[in-house]
Order: structure tokens, then sequence, then C-alpha cells
């Protein structure tokens, strides 16, 4: 098992939901946390916290849809420690609609925060990993990059893009010291549907089953840092949707279109 005391993790997304949850996690843990995403204020706010409990963190406002940005990121986070051990892809967004009023430009977009918001982060990260000899990429995908969701179906292609690329990763870094896992929440309580584009709410999408809290993925990453698995499925019932997802598609289609919104 991984001691977290003195490591060094980058997350993205971190000035709310998971990501802040999680910032405040690892620096419970002792580890030195380097907190990235748009809005400056809430991320010192998440910096300061933690100073305040006696840990050490770094804000550095960062779009992660911004190449350059997320290597001024990673490259600002060697000047100030010297190293990298963690690094979590969390940041992210979602869009409510049918395919039909879902804007073309909306599938660009979130594919560039979502997806290339993981790509960069990684490319920037893995040359660090290896040359250290060992490090750590988590990418936070979603029970909804296992089997697509209606009116979700822009959020979805990105959760899967995420999931194949952290397996495709994860097959090349096999039996080397860096690791590879990917995540996947199921609803959880934050700000996500409020800020996501499209349709209000979460209550639009009739999703069914329990919610869980931030901090409660928080400690899910926390443990996958310490104890590195190819991929979490936090409700592990989940694990029964996907399974038969991949056995019989038909039936999974139409169970999701028997518990899908009504057309309005
Ligand atoms: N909530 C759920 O039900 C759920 C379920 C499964 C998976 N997830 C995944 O969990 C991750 C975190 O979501 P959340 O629920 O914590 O949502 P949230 O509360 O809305 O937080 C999203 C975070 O991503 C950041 N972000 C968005 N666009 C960004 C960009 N272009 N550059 C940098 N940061 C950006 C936001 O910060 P700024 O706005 O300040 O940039 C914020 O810190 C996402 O990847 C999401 O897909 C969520």
């Amino acid at each position: 098992m991984r001691e977290l005391r003195g490591q060094v993790v980058v997350i993205t997304g971190a000035s709310a939901g998971i990501g802040q949850a999680a910032a405040l996690a690892f620096a419970r843990e002792g580890a030195r946390v380097v907190v990235a995403a748009r809005r400056e204020a809430r991320l010192q706010a998440v910096a300061r916290a933690i100073r305040e409990s006696g840990g050490e963190a770094l804000a550095l406002r960062t779009d992660v849809a911004s190449r350059q940005e997320v290597e001024a990121l990673i490259s600002r986070t060697m000047e100030a420690f010297g190293r990298l051990d963690i690094l979590v892809c969390n940041a992210g967004r979602g869009f409510i609609g049918w395919v039909e009023e879902t804007p073309v430009e909306e599938y660009e977009q979130i594919m560039a925060v979502n997806f290339l918001g993981t790509v960069y982060p990684v490319r920037a990260a893995l040359p660090i990993f290896q040359r250290q000899g060992a490090g750590h990429v988590i990418i936070i995908s979603s029970v909804a990059g296992k089997r697509g969701t209606p009116l979700l179906s822009a959020y979805c292609a990105t959760k899967f893009a995420q999931v194949g690329f952290a397996e495709a990763l994860r097959a090349e870094l096999a039996g080397g010291p860096v690791a590879a896992s990917v995540i996947c929440p199921i609803v959880t309580a934050t700000e996500f549907f409020d800020v996501a584009g499209g349709r209000r709410g979460r209550e639009g999408l009739r999703l069914r089953g329990p919610i869980h809290t931030a901090e409660h993925v928080a400690r899910a990453i926390v443990r996958c840092a310490r104890r590195p698995r190819p991929e979490v499925l936090i409700f592990p019932p989940a694990r029964v949707w996907v399974l038969l997802n991949a056995l019989l598609p038909r039936l999974t289609d139409w169970i999701a279109a028997r518990v899908r919104p009504a057309r309005t």
C-alpha cells in the first residue's frame, strides 16, 4: 500500500464537487496538492482551507481544454515541488438534451474539456512519471462511460472516450512502474447538473438509484491512489448494469427507454 504523505498530487476540476473533496481528502493524508480549474477565487479558497489545516497546496488557474495551459500546470508543479506522483484527471461537465437538440458545437466543446482535458495532462505527466520510475494516472470517468444514457449522448461519448483511453494506457503501462486507473462514479450530489448545458436539472433525466456524496467518491479516489486498481465502479451493483449491457444490449436498451423522460 502506498504512503501518500509528501506525495505531489495534481487534481483538475478541484474548484468544486468531487475534485474539491478529493483535494481536501489527499491533503488530510499529508499529500501536497496542486488544485487546478478555471475559477481562481474558488481554487484559492480550496488551497487556503488546506493550508489552514496544516497542509501544503498550490492553486493554478487552468482551462483543461487548452493544451498550453495544461502544459504550464504540469511544468509549474515541477518548478514548485520538483516531482509529480499522482495525476487526477477530474475536470468535466455535462450537457443534457436529445441528440437532435444538442448543438454539434457542444459535441466539439465537451469533447475538448472532458476527453482532450484528460489527454493533455496525461501526455504532459507521463514523461515525468517514466523518468521518476513511478507515478499514477487516475481518470474520473463515469458509469455513463460504460453504458449510454438517454439525453446525455455528448457527455457519455466523452466518458466512453476516457475509459477507452485509460484501458489502452493501462495495457501500455502494464508490468512497469507507472499505474493508470479509471474511476466510474454514479450520480453524485455536486453542482454538475446545475452547470450542465442544455435542459436543466437532474430530475429531468429521471435517473434512478442511489446518489453519492462528493466525499464518498473522494474517499474511493484516495483508496485507489493508495492501492492502484485498474477500474473502480464506486457503486459495485452498477457492474450488473454494465455486464447486462455487454451480454444483452437489446434488454438494456429496452430498460433505458422505459425509464427515460417523455419527449416534450
Ligand atoms: N456529479 C455526478 O453525478 C458525476 C457522476 C459521474 C462522474 N462525474 C464526473 O466527475 C467529475 C467531476 O464532476 P463534479 O460532479 O464534481 O462536477 P462539478 O461540481 O460541476 O465540478 C466540475 C469541476 O470541473 C471543473 N471544470 C469544468 N470545466 C473545466 C475546464 N474547461 N477547465 C478546468 N476545469 C474545468 C470545474 O471548475 P471551473 O468551473 O472552476 O473550471 C469544477 O471544478 C467530472 O469529470 C464528471 O464527469 C460526475
